[in-house]
């Protein structure tokens, strides 16, 4: 049981540069299961998302071999068309695998996700899809199992915009035999990174990143070299860093209109941007000011960065935050664990209301999912003495080296072995 050990007090400064998207490279990573010749990816962020989706690529017959910074996928045969529990309950995107297994073989068996932290996350929209393009769906055991001859092309309608019933819905639609329409789509950049993949592969997906998204099927998909989109909630986080130690960071590698939102609400927070074309600088103010966010599908402020914004909330003076979360029904997991560190939160249901206070103190506490564990690093940068934190699987799952990238900016964070 590792811990992380911050003492806090130090302003951040100097330059981070930014992974590539966790959210962007494991769709990708399961739509290589839609080529029977190998698929490139230059540069794949070491993480154990990562290595939790290879593992189930490679149980359903991928060879994944490591190149350079990248990753090497080839999938001559699909071994395997059933995801077991193991999998799918270390990580729901596991669940990814169905579009692309049901497309290329007719059939595919995955365990049911269940629930997670930040609520119960059902999959209704996804099975609706694939209901709809001609699967039969057969639930049992834990298990959904699907079933098709052919896919056949259809209209599907999402009743909210899921991230990942879109992108499970634009695999399995690339291999079916007609033309889908999907609307109400999300418009995540991911979403869009997926798009440009499959078509690198000999899709045919247009609308990508707008409400309808247009798929035309193909006979068959082919390996493409790919570079996926940097991460938008990694550089907004190390954003908020720079802003709540006080400090000055330019965060490099970095697509600013892929975080429009959060730069927006930063600057109502008082913080200065300056926003280059791929790098963007941010000046913490002296006093960070209030400011309330509403969490919302893309374009909208993303969810994934609802903990941490709350973290340089509950440190900023001259009044309350408001602070709304819509896309998720238990988002607020990290809020106990803020206020062990003297943060001044109450929470009504899907809102938050957070009074800034003068100093964070220090305090053991613990993640409780991958985004609130980056709200508690932020909170003890802030934080006067010192903060540990434990149950870093979370952390692990999707930031990239966070030690020694905060630590390159002059933070003073350690991991320590061991209980
Ligand atoms: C993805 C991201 C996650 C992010 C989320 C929202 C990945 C690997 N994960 O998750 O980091 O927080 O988008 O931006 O990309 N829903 C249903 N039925 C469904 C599917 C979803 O009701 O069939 C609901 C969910 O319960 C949730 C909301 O829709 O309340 C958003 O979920 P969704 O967009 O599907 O998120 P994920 O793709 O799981």
């Amino acid at each position: 049981m590792d811990r992380l050990v911050i003492t806090g007090g130090k302003r951040l400064s100097g330059s981070v540069k930014v992974s590539p998207a966790k959210n962007a490279v494991l769709p990708v990573i399961t739509a290589t299961l839609l080529a029977k010749t190998p698929c490139l990816l230059e540069e794949v962020p070491a993480l154990a998302d990562v290595e939790t989706i290879c593992s189930v690529i490679e149980y359903l017959g991928a060879e994944v071999v490591k190149e350079g910074p990248g990753l090497k996928i080839y999938v001559p045969d699909i071994r395997q068309t059933e995801a077991p529990y193991d999998f799918v309950r270390r990580m729901r995107a596991s669940f990814l695998v169905m579009g692309p297994l049901l497309a290329r073989t007719g059939r595919a068996r995955i365990a049911l996700p269940g629930g997670c932290a930040i609520g119960s996350r059902p999959i209704d929209l996804h099975l609706k899809g694939f209901c709809l393009l001609g699967a039969e769906i057969i639930q049992g055991h834990g298990y959904i199992e699907a079933r098709a001859r052919k896919l056949i092309g259809s209209r599907i309608y999402l009743d909210f915009p899921s991230v990942g019933a879109t992108e499970n819905l634009i695999m399995a639609a690339s291999l079916a035999r007609g033309k889908t329409v999907i609307e109400n789509a999300a418009e995540e950049p991911e979403v869009v990174d997926l798009a440009n993949f499959l078509n690198a592969m000999g899709a045919s997906v247009k609308g990508a990143g707008t409400k309808v998204i247009r798929i035309e099927g193909v006979s068959e998909l082919y390996g493409a070299i790919y570079n996926v989109i940097p991460d938008r909630i990694e550089a907004g986080t190390f954003m908020i860093a720079a802003a709540i130690s006080g400090g000055e960071v330019t965060v490099e590698n970095v697509i600013c209109d892929h975080i429009a939102p959060v730069l927006a609400k930063l600057q109502e927070a008082g913080v200065n941007v300056v926003r280059g074309d791929t790098w963007a600088k941010v000046v913490a103010p002296e006093k960070v000011k209030p400011a309330d966010i509403k969490t919302m599908p893309y374009p909208g402020f993303p969810t994934d960065m609802q903990p941490q914004f709350m973290a340089l909330m509950s440190v900023s003076r001259g009044g309350a935050s408001v602070i709304t979360e819509t896309v998720f029904e238990n988002r607020f997991m990290h809020v106990n664990e803020l206020k062990r560190m003297g943060a001044k939160i109450k929470v009504s249901g899907r809102t938050a209301i957070v009074q800034g206070v003068k100093q964070l103190t220090g305090a053991r506490v613990k993640c409780t999912d991958l985004r609130a564990g980056a709200a508690l690093v932020l909170a003890g940068l802030a934080a006067r003495g010192e903060t540990e934190i434990s149950n870093l699987q979370h952390i692990d799952r999707g930031y990239e080296s966070l030690v020694d990238k905060i630590k390159s900016l002059g933070a003073d964070i350690k991991r320590a072995r061991g209980a």
